[in-house]
């Protein structure tokens, strides 16, 4: 089994040096110290489950418990009784009565992930808990009174949503008495060196794995990159270049070393290694999984693909063909076996 990570992060990774992560670090130094709700929007993968556990770490909610519900996953219907729990004999099958998730966060933060997706009847619920910190479970009458900091997150826009009917306002204003708009990685390259050297060093340790400083060249060129998957993408990335090196430098298809658990420097009859073989196939691993990404976010749209690149077409069509990545299928396949893996490596 891995060993357990702290699920926050050191400040200096997680705000890092640029100027946008600057202004998140002094705004939320200011409302962590404060009980009141928190908006964090921004892309996939820029970290707002990352901010809002720094938040409640720094909050004097801290001795309560951080409790994440994410509203997407759970269908309406049951979403209700997980979040605010119901009494016995609430519905068929309700045989004891249940405390919701609401009620876990007592004295601690409430995490509401992927607003966006409440209904419009948990929109009422909640906006009226959030009113009043009272709420009933299903079945009961009575109100019950609870003390939690309440932060949510969405990488929706929930202005749009709103105009088109499927979020209230009056809710949306409460929410979002504090908003942090998480940058995109894009635009924050000045801190994409630090992040991939602490992701490095973790997965290494984590892999209990030797992973040597990164070649020359290549922390350049991770800046140059686009990272639609944000600091997601580069933290899947490294993990991949920790444990790539080593099995590119034993030429991948043995598997007897590989069955031992032992990795060794190479197999008989094989090239030597060099540091710059495995910086390359490394750096091509990336390049193919930002390739894979871009296609997908852009439906397999190789003009968009490449505009948001930001490479000339027949760049991308050669980068395609190099990558191996020669036909749809076999693209296809290969981006679900790679958001398998991301799903996993989350
Ligand atoms: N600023 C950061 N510093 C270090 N690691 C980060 C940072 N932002 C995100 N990460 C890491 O990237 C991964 C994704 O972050 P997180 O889950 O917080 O993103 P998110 O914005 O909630 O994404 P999504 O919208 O897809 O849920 C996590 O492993 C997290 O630790
Ligand atoms: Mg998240």
């Amino acid at each position: 089994m891995l060993p357990k990570v702290n699920p926050v992060l050191p400040e200096n990774i997680l705000f890092g040096q640029s100027t946008a992560m600057k202004e998140i670090r002094h705004a939320a130094g200011k409302i962590s110290q404060t009980s009141l709700p928190v908006l964090l929007s921004g892309e996939g993968g820029t970290g707002k489950e990352a901010v809002a556990r720094w938040l409640h770490a720094n909050s004097t909610y801290k001795s309560g418990e951080f409790i994440k519900v994410n509203c997407a996953a759970i269908p309406g219907a049951l979403l209700e009784s997980e979040l605010f729990g119901y009494e016995r004999g609430a519905f068929t099958g309700a045989n004891a009565a249940k405390p919701g998730r609401v009620e876990s966060a007592h004295g601690g933060t409430l995490f509401l992930d992927e607003i966006a997706d409440l209904d419009l009847q948990l929109q009422s619920k909640l906006l009226h808990f959030l009113q009043d910190g009272t709420f009933s479970r299903i079945g009961d009458t009575s109100e019950r009174r609870v003390d939690t900091r309440v932060i949510c997150a969405s990488n929706k826009d929930l202005r749009a949503e709103i105009e088109a009917g499927r979020f209230r306002q009056d809710l949306y204003y409460r929410i979002q008495v504090f908003r942090l708009e998480l940058p995109p990685l894009r635009d924050r390259r000045e801190d994409i060196p630090n992040l991939a050297e602490y992701f490095r060093a973790q997965f290494a340790k984590q892999f209990g794995m030797n992973s040597s400083d990164f070649p020359p060249g290549m922390l350049e060129y991770l800046k140059n990159l686009s990272w639609p998957g944000n600091v997601r993408e580069l933290s899947n990335g490294m993990a991949r270049y920790v444990l790539i090196g080593p099995e590119a430098a034993m030429h991948t298809e043995s598997s007897g070393s590989r069955k031992s658990g032992r990795r060794t420097a190479r197999s008989e009859g094989q090239a030597p290694v060099t540091l710059k073989r495995v910086a390359k196939d490394a750096i091509r691993e990336l390049e193919k999984n930002v390739i894979l990404e871009t296609l997908h976010a852009n439906h397999w749209n190789r003009r968009k693909t490449a505009q948001a690149l930001k490479i000339s077409y027949r760049a991308l069509i050669y980068k395609i063909r190099d990558a191996g990545l020669a036909t749809r299928r076999e693209t296809l396949r290969s981006a679900q076996e790679h958001q398998a893996q991301q799903a996993v490596a989350d």
